[in-house]
């Protein structure tokens, strides 16, 4: 059933080949400085760069940069951007990239005017953001977090060794969005993979849950089917407008909040993964492929009969002659058939996790899960059968 909810996302978004032409409309809504947050350099290498400075001198803001935002932003990059807010009194933070730059930009936005410090104010003990927030928006250049039309933010504190995620309020938001699906064409295949499984990550966090058996089930079992369609096409074919725009927009869908309405979710990959990540820096989606098997196997006894639906529904697993565990077993064995066909990476070693990290990966990781509870051990456990 449909549990009670309230619904809101404040981001607009502009979709298509031509949608960076709402930028000059949007622009004129904010003031005059806008702090220009991005990569390395793919976003000079696809022209990107260049048409941005462009607009942002046509519509008369004064630019400031922070460039060189890394894969799994730390709190260092967020810090030197937040003096850069204080500086030039920026009134806007336009993050052009993935889920990394944009998640920086969001954590620069609440954290320029924190007093005290941020990370353990706003990433650790959770506190509400009082303090001035300053607008951001993005334009999307790698898909797979959906941090373009979320308030999400994970940052990592190299010091503390914790990589820490927290959802924001609305307000937290991107004001807008631009995805053009053919900024992705240059996104190398390993980065594409990763962030395919990511969407499917997320999907498969809210699905694996409860049994709440409503709308939202629905919804997810389409994007899925839709995702593993389009990105056997986007391999072979990476620019594949079809594909590219398909994946685009459902790794949107996957992780604004929609799919996880009336849903009771579980998230322990993800928790799993950012102590991974703290530890090997390793591309998000790709730490999420490797600990996802072993999880599922470990836990879809405890959620039988969705884990035959996932079976049936999405790998159309055959029930003739089958029992319930077969049934669920054979989809998750799909599963794998399908992220090995993607070149998905299955082992953390292959992410560089070494046996001495995996007791600490498993003391910091947050403890929670959906059909089941997870302990400490029981991570460890998981990390070594995904070693
Ligand atoms: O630095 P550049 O040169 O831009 O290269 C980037 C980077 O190396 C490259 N790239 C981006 N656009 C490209 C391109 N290369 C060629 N052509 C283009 N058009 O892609 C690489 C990876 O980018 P990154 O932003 O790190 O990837 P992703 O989007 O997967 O973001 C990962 C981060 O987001 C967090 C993850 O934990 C991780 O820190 N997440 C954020 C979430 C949220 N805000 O809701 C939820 C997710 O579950 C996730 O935790
Ligand atoms: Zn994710």
């Amino acid at each position: 059933m449909l549990y009670d909810f309230t619904y809101y996302n404040p981001t607009r978004i502009h979709f298509g080949k031509d949608s960076l032409a709402q930028l000059k409309g949007e622009l004129v809504n904010f003031g005059e400085t806008v702090l220009l947050v991005y990569g390395r350099n793919s976003i000079k290498k696809i022209g990107l760069y260049d048409q941005l400075i462009a607009i942002l001198n046509e519509s008369g803001k004064k630019v400031v940069e922070l460039p060189g935002v890394m894969s799994n932003p730390t709190y260092e990059k967020v810090l030197e951007g937040g003096k850069l807010v204080r500086d030039n009194k920026v009134d806007l933070i336009l993050a052009v990239g993935g889920g990394s730059v944009i998640d920086c930009a969001k954590a620069i936005s609440v954290s320029a005017y924190c007093e005290g410090d941020a990370f353990t104010r706003y990433w650790m003990n959770f506190e509400p953001v009082n303090n001035e927030i300053i607008p951001v928006a993005s334009v999307l250049t790698m898909v797979g977090t959906g941090s373009e039309m979320n308030g999400g933010s994970v940052v990592t504190n190299e010091e503390l060794k914790i990589k820490a995620g927290r959802v924001y309020g609305p307000e937290v938001n991107p004001k807008f969005s631009i995805l053009n699906p053919e900024y992705t064409y240059s996104v190398p295949q390993y980065q594409m993979v990763s962030g395919v499984f990511d969407i499917m990550s997320h999907l498969m966090e809210q699905y694996f849950s409860g049994e709440d058996n409503n709308t939202t089930d629905y919804v997810i079992e389409g994007l899925l089917r839709c995702v593993i369609d389009n990105v056997r096409v986007a391999i072979k074919n990476p620019e594949d407008y079809e594909a590219r725009s398909n994946i685009m927009w459902s790794a949107t869908l996957a992780l604004n909040t929609v799919t996880g309405l009336s849903k009771t979710q579980d998230w322990e990959v993800h928790m799993i993964e950012h102590q991974l990540g703290a530890y090997t820096d390793c591309a998000h989606g790709m730490g999420l492929a490797a600990i996802s098997l072993p999880y599922y196997r470990s836990i879809y006894s405890y959620g039988l009969d969705k884990f035959v639906r996932f079976a049936t529904e999405i790998w159309h697993v055959s029930t003739e002659g089958r029992t319930k565990d077969e049934i669920a077993l054979e989809g998750i064995t799909q599963l794998e058939l399908f992220m090995k066909e993607c070149g998905m990476v299955t082992s953390i070693r292959e992410l560089g996790a070494t046996k001495e990290m995996l007791p600490k990966i498993a003391d910091s990781t947050v403890l929670g899960g959906g059909y089941k509870k997870l302990s400490k051990e029981d991570v460890l456990e998981i990390l070594e059968r995904c070693y």
